[in-house]
Order: structure tokens, then sequence, then C-alpha cells
């Protein structure tokens, strides 16, 4: 099949995987294997989200210990200025991706969950979103690419030629991103996972700009009970079908 694939890849001359789906889903895993077995760049927009987030919260636009909802509207427009001025860029393999701000590697710190949190707030921002939906098409002209996010069917490549939306049970990515964090040696119990899923979804779900949503023809797949391996397999097998219908 992977040979396969890269045929069929290597015949058109610039694909784009659009992958949608809530936190804890299963994106950024998948989109990192589908990347390497396609030989496409991926492109993780929620690392440029929590970039700007974490920068934010550096220049005290962001108070780190009180819940900062709503934003201020002079927050709102220095938020915007500081995604419009900053320099985002993902350098090296999909499974060592490297996150550089402004040339600093912050991949490690924007994985803090006071990032996270931020990172859902921020992204609600319309500013923020015209300047980074301008960097990510930009990053995504390129090539090949397969790219994750919440809006990248919906907005950024509406066109994009094949899109999936992944889910999963709230209990699924909890586990999901307990284990992660766990394994990146951060304190959290699965309480506190689950709840900051739940809060996450509901910022994500009901922002008045760009929401999470599937787009109408993205194919949608629960991977609660599937394996990463058994998840990539089919997004491949859907991928070729629906490369070899389009010919
Ligand atoms: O995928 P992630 O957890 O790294 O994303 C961090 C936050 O950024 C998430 O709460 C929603 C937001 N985000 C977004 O609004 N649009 C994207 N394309 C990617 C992420």
């Amino acid at each position: 099949m992977a040979a396969l694939m890269k045929d069929s890849i290597a015949q058109t001359p610039r694909i784009v995987i659009a992958i949608d789906g809530p936190a804890g889903a299963g994106k950024s895993t998948i989109g990192k294997r589908l990347a390497a077995r396609l030989g496409a760049l991926y492109i993780d927009t929620g690392a440029m989200y929590r970039a700007v987030a974490l920068k934010s919260f550096r220049l005290g636009v962001l108070e780190p210990s009180s819940a900062p909802e709503p934003l201020l509207p002079e927050q709102e427009a220095k938020l915007a200025e500081i995604a419009q001025g900053m320099k985002i860029s993902l350098a090296g393999d999909p499974f060592h991706l490297q996150v550089l701000a402004d040339c600093e590697d912050v991949s490690q710190e924007i994985r803090m969950p006071a990032v996270s949190r931020y990172a859902s707030i921020v992204s609600a921002v319309a500013g923020v979103r015209a300047a980074l939906v301008e960097q990510q098409r930009r990053m995504g002209a390129t090539g090949t690419v397969v790219m994750d996010g919440r809006d990248i069917g919906t907005a950024v490549f509406p066109d994009a030629d094949v899109k999936f939306f992944l889910d999963a049970s709230v209990e699924t990515r909890t586990e999901r991103r307990y284990a992660e964090q766990r394994a990146r040696g951060i304190e959290c119990t699965r309480e506190e996972t689950r709840l900051d899923v739940l809060e996450r979804d509901r910022r994500d779900y009901n922002r008045p700009v760009s929401p999470l949503r599937r787009a109408d023809d993205a194919i949608w797949l629960d991977t609660s009970a599937l394996s990463p391996e058994e998840t990539l397999e089919k997004m491949l097998a859907l991928i070729h079908q629906r490369l070899s219908v389009r010919g």
C-alpha cells in the first residue's frame, strides 16, 4: 500500500490532506505517520496557536493565574499584533518536529497544560486566526502536505484533496492526553485532564470565528476503538480511493 500510495501521490503535483477534530482525537499521532508514509510535509497548526499563546504569556498580555475570559478589546488587539509580527516555522521530520518562534525553539514549552488552555483562548481571536491562516496557506503551498488543526478543511484549505474529521469519546481522549502528559513528565490527575478536554471542546466548538466543525465533504472517523496503525491504514485506503476516483 505504501508504494502504491507514493506512486499515486507522485503522479499528482500537489496534494493537501486536511485533518480536523477535537483535542485528543489522534490528529497529530496519525498526521505525523501519514506524512511520513506519503513523503509529505507535516504541519501542526495547533503548535502555531500555542506559540502565540506562549509569547502572549511571556509579554503579560494574558494573566497566568486568573481566568482571562472574556478578553478585553485591547487584549485582542495586542494578541493579533503579536500573531502578525511573529515568525513561526516548523522544522525537522514529522517525528522530530521543532517549533521555532522568532528563531527560538519552543517545542517543549508549548506543550505545558497552561499553554494548552491559553492556546484555545488565543485561537478564538479573529485577528490571530487571520494572521496564522495566512501563514498556514503559505506553508501549505510548497508541496504535498498533511495539515492538522480545527479549521483546515473548512477555512484554511476548503478545497483540500482529502479531508478527515477524527473524533473519539471524551473518555478515550482524556486517557490519551493523560498518558501523553505523564510521558512528558507533566504532573496532573485524570480528572484535571478530563475537565481540561471538556473546557477546550466547549471553546473550540462554540467560538464565533471558525468554530470546530466537520466540513460537509470530510470523512468522519471515530478512532476510540482503533489503534494508531488501524486508523492509519484506514486513512491510507480512503485517500487512495478518493484520489483514484478523481483520476
Ligand atoms: O491541536 P492543539 O491541541 O495543539 O491546539 C491548541 C489549540 O489551538 C486548540 O485549543 C484549538 C486551537 N487551534 C485552532 O483553533 N485552530 C487550529 N487550526 C489549530 C488549533
